[in-house]
C-alpha cells in the first residue's frame, strides 16, 4: 500500500522507490516473456535506438511504434562489419512501446492489484497506461540514457504525465541504475519533442541549459524496485560496461481528463484506443 508519507515524499522529491513492491517471480515471468519477444524478433527490421539528445528517432519504425510491439537494438550492437557483436539477446535496447495492451504477461503484470492501486493514490482523475518499455541495458554495450524529462517526450495540457519503473535485476551503479536530481521537478519541461503533421519530428528547446551532473543522485535498487518518477524530474542513467544485464521495465501514465496534443510523437491508431488500469 502507499501511505499518505509516500505520495508527501513524491511530490517533494520527484520521485518515489518502493522496494518489494513487486515479488521477485512477477519480475521472472516478464523477464522470461522479453526473452521470447526477442527470440521471435526478425532482425531485418533494424532500428538502432538512440536515447542521447540530438540523435533522435527519425524512422517509421519507431514512429509508429506506439500501439505495437517492436525491438530496437543497442547503438553498439554492431560492429564495423554489420555483425552482432554479442548474443541477440544481449543486443538489444529495448522493446516498445504498447505490450501493456497487445501482451498478456505484460498487460497482467502493468495492471497487477497493487498497480492499479497506486495509480488510483495518484494525482490523476482518469489514469490511462500510455506506453511501456522493456529495457536491456545489455552487458558491455547498454547504453547511456542522457538527463531528460518524460514531459519532454509524452506530455498532456496541463502536463499529467507520471513514468512508473521497475528494477527487474538489482540496479547499481556498475550496471547503470537510475540516476535522478531531487525536487528539480518544479522546474519547467526544458523542451519538448514534436512530431509534424507531416511526419517529420524535431526537439523543440526552450531551455539549453547543460543538467548539472552534480545534482543528481543514482537510485541503486534491488529487484522488484518499483521507483515512481515525476514527469518533470531529470533523470537518465549511464552505460553499462559491466558484465551484469539491468533489466527493467517501465510504464506512462497520463491523466486522461487532459488534453493529449497531435504533436505528441506517441500516437495509437482509432482502433486501438488507450486503456486505464480496471
Ligand atoms: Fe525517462
Amino acid at each position: 500500500m502507499v501511505s499518505s508519507a509516500h505520495l508527501e515524499s513524491f511530490d517533494r522529491d520527484g520521485y518515489l522507490v518502493l522496494e518489494g513492491f513487486t515479488d521477485a517471480a512477477a519480475c521472472d515471468r516478464l523477464m522470461a516473456r522479453a526473452g521470447k519477444i526477442v527470440r521471435d524478433f526478425s532482425p531485418e527490421e533494424i532500428s538502432v535506438f538512440l536515447a542521447h539528445d540530438g540523435s533522435l528517432n527519425k524512422d517509421d519504425y519507431f514512429l509508429n511504434s506506439g500501439d505495437k510491439i517492436r525491438c530496437f537494438f543497442e547503438e553498439d550492437a554492431f560492429d564495423e562489419n554489420g555483425a552482432l557483436r554479442q548474443a541477440l539477446d544481449r543486443s538489444i535496447n529495448k522493446i516498445g512501446h504498447a505490450m501493456h495492451d497487445l501482451d498478456g504477461v505484460f498487460d497482467a503484470f502493468s495492471r497487477a492489484d497493487a498497480v492499479c492501486e497506486l495509480v488510483e493514490a495518484l494525482p490523476l482523475k482518469e489514469p490511462l497506461a500510455l506506453q511501456s518499455m522493456y529495457i536491456f541495458k545489455p552487458p558491455h554495450i547498454g547504453g547511456e540514457v542522457t538527463f531528460h524529462q518524460d514531459a519532454t517526450y509524452l506530455y498532456t495540457e496541463p502536463s499529467s504525465v507520471i513514468g512508473l519503473w521497475w528494477a527487474l535485476e538489482d540496479a547499481t551503479i556498475e550496471n547503470g541504475c537510475l540516476w535522478a536530481w531531487p525536487g528539480a521537478h518544479r522546474q519547467p519541461v526544458r523542451s519538448r519533442f514534436i512530431r509534424e503533421a507531416d511526419g517529420s519530428v524535431r526537439n523543440d528547446v526552450t531551455d539549453d541549459t547543460p543538467w548539472p551532473a552534480d545534482q543528481f543522485v543514482p537510485l541503486e535498487v534491488p529487484k522488484g524496485t518499483l521507483v515512481l518518477l515525476h514527469g518533470a524530474l531529470p533523470h537518465g542513467s549511464a552505460p553499462n560496461r559491466s558484465a551484469r544485464s539491468r533489466h527493467a521495465y517501465s510504464l506512462h501514465v497520463i491523466d486522461g481528463a487532459c488534453a493529449y496534443p497531435a504533436t505528441n510523437w506517441l500516437q495509437r491508431s482509432p482502433d486501438r484506443p488507450l486503456r486505464g488500469f480496471r
